[in-house]
């Protein structure tokens, strides 16, 4: 890669990671003005579990989860350690949505409120089976059993194509999650309140941190790196003679 694009690569990443943790930071902040985080069923902080484990995971460490590709292949990391990072993030990502599910279902049966009656539930249910597809299906076809090539490579379109309509899911989940609590919590938006004003800016954050990261690894800027990427992607989804389990994590991918 030349001097140039791995510097932008850089200033991309870094851009990136400032944008991934202002959503979180920012998330945090504005629940703290609403109750904080708690394990008590009885305040309102066990709710505010679910958006801030929705956030850390399915936002930073998803979005992080994508990145690796591109970063990572930049840094010289072996096939191997790529995507196992990029599946072990992604798995660790999983579990915090499934564990904000398990908070707000809490938090309806314990209150007796309703479940699954907004546009927010129904997307938000949609986007964490759709994640949890997407990462069972990338273990079956890459990690194990890893069918023969013919049919990795064929599967590999659509996993690229799902992993970046999920992000777009993401986004309409947590935006349209935002927009309840803050409903639910401010009355609605007739004036701007400090929530409706951190809302908004984490709205816009967000937006910035998916543009960011889907730029940097969609773009065919970074020319030579995108050969490697490549490289990457096809050694997850090719047969290799050694096979996964004999690649040695030190491995050069080059
Ligand atoms: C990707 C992120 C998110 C996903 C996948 C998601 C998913 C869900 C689901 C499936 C429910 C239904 C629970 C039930 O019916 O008992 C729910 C409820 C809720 N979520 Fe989220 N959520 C996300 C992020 C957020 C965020 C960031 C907020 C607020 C800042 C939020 C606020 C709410 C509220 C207020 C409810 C309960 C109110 C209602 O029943 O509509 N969510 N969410």
């Amino acid at each position: 890669m030349s001097l140039c694009s791995a510097c932008v690569l850089i200033l991309l990443v870094i851009l990136a990671e400032a944008l991934g943790v202002s959503v979180v930071v920012l998330m945090f902040i504005l629940l703290s003005q609403m109750g904080g985080l708690s394990l008590n069923i009885e305040e309102a902080g066990a709710f505010n579990l679910h958006p801030f484990l929705m956030t850390f995971g399915l936002v930073f460490l998803y979005g992080n989860g994508i990145l690796v590709y591109r970063a990572g292949a930049a840094t010289g990391l072996s096939r191997f350690t790529l995507k196992m990072i990029h599946f072990i993030i992604q798995l660790v990502a999983f579990i915090m949505a499934v564990l904000a599910l398990f908070a707000v279902f809490r938090y309806h049966r314990t209150h007796g409120y309703p479940n699954m009656m907004s546009l927010h539930n129904w997307v938000g249910m949609a986007t964490v089976v759709f994640f949890g597809l997407q990462l069972l299906f990338g273990f079956l076809f890459f990690l194990f059993p890893r069918p023969r090539e013919s049919i990795r490579s064929a599967y590999k379109g659509v996993h690229l194509f799902f992993g970046f309509f999920i992000f777009g899911m993401v986004a309409v989940s947590i935006l349209t999650g935002l927009t309840e609590q803050i409903f639910y919590n401010n009355g609605g938006f007739d004036s701007v309140t400090s929530k409706v004003l951190i809302a908004n800016v984490i709205s816009i954050v967000l937006v910035a941190f998916i543009g960011v990261v889907t730029f940097t690894v969609t773009s065919s800027f970074f020319e030579d790196n995108d050969e490697k990427i490549q490289d990457d992607i096809a050694a997850a989804t090719s047969d290799e003679k050694s096979g996964l389990l004999e690649m040695k994590p030190a491995e050069s991918s080059t």
